[in-house]
């Protein structure tokens, strides 16, 4: 994990990667003379003819980091060149994303919102498609690089190209793996009652046609070890999957996923992992977690197009996932998948490249900044109280406060927010899964979950920190 520096950016060049020092040496010199909002408008018109010409489309899911898109190269270059200066550089980034006029958008844990160039490559990808279908999709268009858009995805997710497969999102690649399992009656599936419905539904329905037995923890716990114990202590002989969410989507805590995954080993059984809330705000790397399956989805924070998700499956646990969709392989398109979004799948490799270019780890670094300076704001508020209260375990870009008002309170002052101000937050109001039985009552914590991404400013924080202060006041 990066040190948090109170300019949200390390100074570290080696966090910048290698290719970026690369892309510096074969950048544009007369970048660094000219304003951001120039660069960018220069950058959208360059980014327009290129795809104009088809090169973006060629481009944007070539893997290889020398041939990435003009308007990539260009981002990254300026990037490289504002990077003493942290301010500017996320000036910069905000601007690579569309004019959010009077919103502010502190919900990238339910979607997000897109870069430019992903949106440009989305429109004109769609253009070039509909203008030959055939072609595109059949001929040796499109269609035949979309497969370059796993290569993408692969590394970053620190996977090899074919452990992944393009999903549509999340629930999509929880659901496959969990039929293609195939569990018996009786079969054992330890979860939580934290994860969210498109976490548990798949087990739900198998619990309801096929006889499994799910078992929910009960969260939240107050340390890592305890959630390891928890699991321990619930572990059977009749365990055959554990399914937990990386970052829990109600509290935004990180669950000890490393340790997990061990236990999973030693118990023979099959970890599947919910990454919808980590991916693109936090560094994955699917290898080292030790996971046997990862899902996520492309819309949240890696703010890729809607309806775009990617699933992680090594070649052991392809084995043990016997599902129809993957049975004619992980390519996009097989017998099996027939035709898939293929504008918004292509759009998916800019979008990806993006956030490459910027850093995981500074983004990660640059989410905990922002979610610091929003958390330190509220924890004067005597209406307000963090709903887990334990600090290695908060993720980056998370923060999830209870109300000490009636129940449903949450629900008003987030429709308020956004009413009044243009202020988006998420209002949690009850666990998704239930403990024990499924007659059990759901918990309601009556809070307001914020998420914080590279899109969002300081002063945005503040400005939100204010407006809910008035609120509550
Ligand atoms: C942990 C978790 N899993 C799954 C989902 C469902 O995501 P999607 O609708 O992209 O499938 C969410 C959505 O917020 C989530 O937070």
């Amino acid at each position: 994990m990066l040190e948090v520096r109170s300019h949200g950016i390390s100074k570290n060049r080696a966090e910048f990667g290698p290719h970026n020092l690369i892309a510096y040496n074969r950048g544009r010199s007369d970048l660094s003379t000219r304003s951001p909002k120039d660069i960018y408008s220069m950058q959208r018109r360059r980014f327009i003819k290129s795809v104009a010409l088809g090169v973006y489309s060629g481009s944007v899911i070539n893997s290889n980091q020398d041939s990435s898109p003009t308007e990539i190269l260009e981002i990254r270059t300026r990037l490289s060149n504002l990077r003493p200066d942290p301010e500017s550089f996320w000036r910069f980034v905000q601007e690579q994303f569309p004019d959010q006029h009077n919103v502010l958008h502190l919900n990238c844990g339910s979607i997000g919102i897109s870069p430019n160039l992903a949106i440009d490559a989305h429109k004109k990808l769609i253009q070039e498609i509909e203008s030959n279908p055939y072609r595109q999709l059949f001929g040796g268009g499109i269609g035949s690089k979309l497969d370059d858009v796993r290569q993408l995805a692969a590394k970053f997710l620190h996977a090899t190209r074919d452990e992944i497969s393009i999903t549509t999102n999340t629930t999509n690649g929880m659901n496959l793996v969990a039929r293609g399992l195939r569990l018996n009656p009786g079969d054992e599936v330890l979860t939580t009652n934290h994860e969210h419905a498109g976490g548990l539904a798949c087990w739900e329905y198998l619990a309801q046609r096929t006889g499994i037995k799910v078992i929910c923890l009960k969260m939240p716990l107050s340390n890592p070890d305890e959630i390891v114990d928890a699991i321990a202590r619930q572990i059977s002989p009749r365990t055959r999957v554990l399914s937990f969410c990386h970052v829990d989507t109600i509290t935004g805590d990180v669950l000890p996923v490393e340790a997990i995954a061990k236990l999973a080993r030693n118990s023979n059984a099959f970890f599947l992992c919910d990454g919808a809330q980590a991916a693109g705000m936090m560094n994955v790397d699917v290898k080292k977690l030790g996971v046997d399956a990862y899902v996520t989805s492309g819309h949240k924070w890696m703010m890729g197009p809607k309806g775009t998700g990617l699933l992680y499956l090594n070649s052991d646990s392809r084995e043990a996932v016997d599902a129809l969709e993957l049975s004619a392989g992980m390519n996009v398109y097989t017998a099996a998948s027939g035709v898939q979004n293929v504008a918004a799948i292509s759009a998916l490799g800019p979008t990806i490249e993006f956030l490459e270019c910027i850093g995981m780890e500074n983004i990660e670094s640059r989410v905990r900044h922002l979610n610091g300076r929003l958390t330190n704001q509220l924890k004067a508020s005597p209406k307000l109280k963090r709903l887990t209260d334990v600090e290695n375990i908060h993720s980056p870009g998370i923060a999830t406060y209870a109300l000490n008002n009636a129940p449903g309170t949450s629900h008003r002052i987030a429709e308020q927010l956004a009413s009044e101000f243009g202020i988006y937050v998420k209002a949690t109001q009850s666990t998704f899964g239930s403990v024990a039985s499924r007659k059990t009552a759901r918990e309601d914590y009556n809070a307001l979950r914020f998420s914080t991404h590279i899109f969002n400013s300081t002063a945005q924080i503040d400005s939100a920190v204010e407006r809910l202060t008035q609120l509550l006041s």
